[in-house]
């Protein structure tokens, strides 16, 4: 790819995670990682790999009991007509499935129909392939789901995927499956592919359903969807993913790529998805719950410290507030434009405000694209004390700069 490389952007994420390591006892609500750790069941199952030597090379596309457990989880609990273990693959992490996904698809100048606002490494791996991302926007007033119409009118005739991803990084939006059927549609009328990102199928609250789009009659065969450990059993860090598709051309594909960036997953990460999969599924539901617990805490906290100046409803899925920053905040500090490190946006003197001033991690919703200007995203995902102290230190930074409208809503 060599200078090719330096068109493909890279996340402001990395800028802001940066500017954590200045900050003294900071509160960790910018990245994405949960507060829980892995399950005992993961661990006693790294533990025995370690001590029975397992370190050795392994099958490219994953060890064949992981396969065979990962073909029962998706047609059980995703409802996916797997036909057998051949149509999935282990990889390092959801971001590598997505990497290998958008290599194996996309020729030079293909378009993928990616959300605004989005996870920056989406359209960054359809960079990497030399696609072409096209943002098609989501609206806060529907739930941070598409307006299907506006999709419809993206495809043109270089469209190649559509890549959904629901629950939905930084909104937390969820599809419904009305909207997924007509995106079907969409798909099998225009000969597309869908790269259906599922890394929050577990993360869904007030009773919602996550759907599949690979459930849904005659789906699967134009569908790669990507899953990964992270989320669902705590395991950020040990980088563990996979991917599920029928088309054999397409799955050989993702195999070489596979096979040339990573030859296999790491050894013993893969007997500790063994052991997630095979032990009790409990903690799941605890994550969830606790998760949906922190939810409400974190809205209810900034309703009553930082009212006025950040709104918005709580999501259906996944573990971010996106909060609208009321449009006539202005930064005290930033009056003075050389502490700013960043763009200069209100979502960008937002996040410095509150990481610099109040030791508040959080992430500009410039970053997500352009229709994330005028939000800031915050992980909830932490424990409760960080997302105490993160509340209080918000009120004390707002206490004296209520705007007097305090209701603003963008439209
Ligand atoms: C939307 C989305 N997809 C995929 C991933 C991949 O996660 P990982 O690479 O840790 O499996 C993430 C992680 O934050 C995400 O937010």
């Amino acid at each position: 790819m060599g200078q090719y490389l330096d068109s493909v952007p890279f996340s402001g994420i990395i800028r802001i995670r940066d500017m954590m390591y200045s900050v003294a006892d900071p509160f960790r609500l910018d990245q994405g990682d949960v507060s829980f750790d892995a399950p005992e069941t993961v661990k006693a199952a790294m533990r025995r790999a370690i001590d029975e030597n397992r370190s050795h090379y392994l099958q490219t596309t994953g060890v064949p009991r992981l396969l065979e457990l990962l073909t029962e989880k998706l047609r059980s609990q995703n409802r996916i007509p797997i036909g057998s273990p051949d149509e999935v693959m282990v990889t390092t992490g959801g971001i590598h499935a997505l990497y290998i996904t958008c290599q194996a698809l996309l020729e030079p100048g293909d378009e993928v129909i990616v959300p605004d606002p989005e996870w920056p490494p989406c359209a960054g791996n359809v960079k990497a392939a030399h696609g072409v991302p096209v943002p098609c926007p989501l609206h806060e007033r529907l739930g941070w789901r598409y307006d299907l119409d506006q999709l419809a009118s993206c495809v043109t005739a270089r469209t190649r995927a559509i890549y959904v991803n629901s629950p939905q990084n930084p909104t937390g939006g969820v599809l419904t499956r009305g909207d997924l059927e007509r995106i079907a549609g969409l798909v099998e009328r225009h000969n597309l592919w869908l790269l259906s990102d599922e890394a929050y199928e577990d993360v869904v609250f007030d009773g919602a359903a996550h759907v599949s789009p690979a459930s849904l009659p005659g789906l699967y065969d134009r569908t790669v969807s990507v899953y990964t450990f992270s989320k669902t059993y705590a395991m950020t860090g040990l980088r563990l993913g996979y991917v599920a598709a029928r088309d054999p051309k397409v799955r050989e594909r993702m195999k070489k790529v596979l096979f040339y960036t990573a030859s296999n997953v790491a050894s013993i990460v893969q007997f500790g998805g063994i052991g997630a999969l095979e032990g009790s599924q409990a903690c799941v539901g605890e994550f969830r719950r606790e998760l949906e617990a922190r939810r409400d805490l974190f809205y209810g906290g900034v309703r009553r410290h930082a009212a006025g100046v950040l709104s918005g409803e709580p999501p259906k899925g996944a573990f971010y507030a996106f909060l609208r920053i009321n449009p006539e905040w202005r930064p005290p500090a930033l009056s003075d434009r050389s502490e700013s490190k960043g763009p200069h946006s209100l979502s960008w003197a937002m996040a410095e405000h509150l990481i610099s001033k109040g030791r508040i991690g959080c992430v500009p919703g410039a970053d997500f694209g352009p229709a994330g200007e005028g939000y800031i995203r915050f992980c909830f995902a932490r424990d409760r004390r960080e997302l105490t102290g993160a509340l209080e230190s918000m009120g004390a930074l707002f206490g004296a700069h209520v705007p007097a409208s305090s209701s603003q809503q963008r439209s």
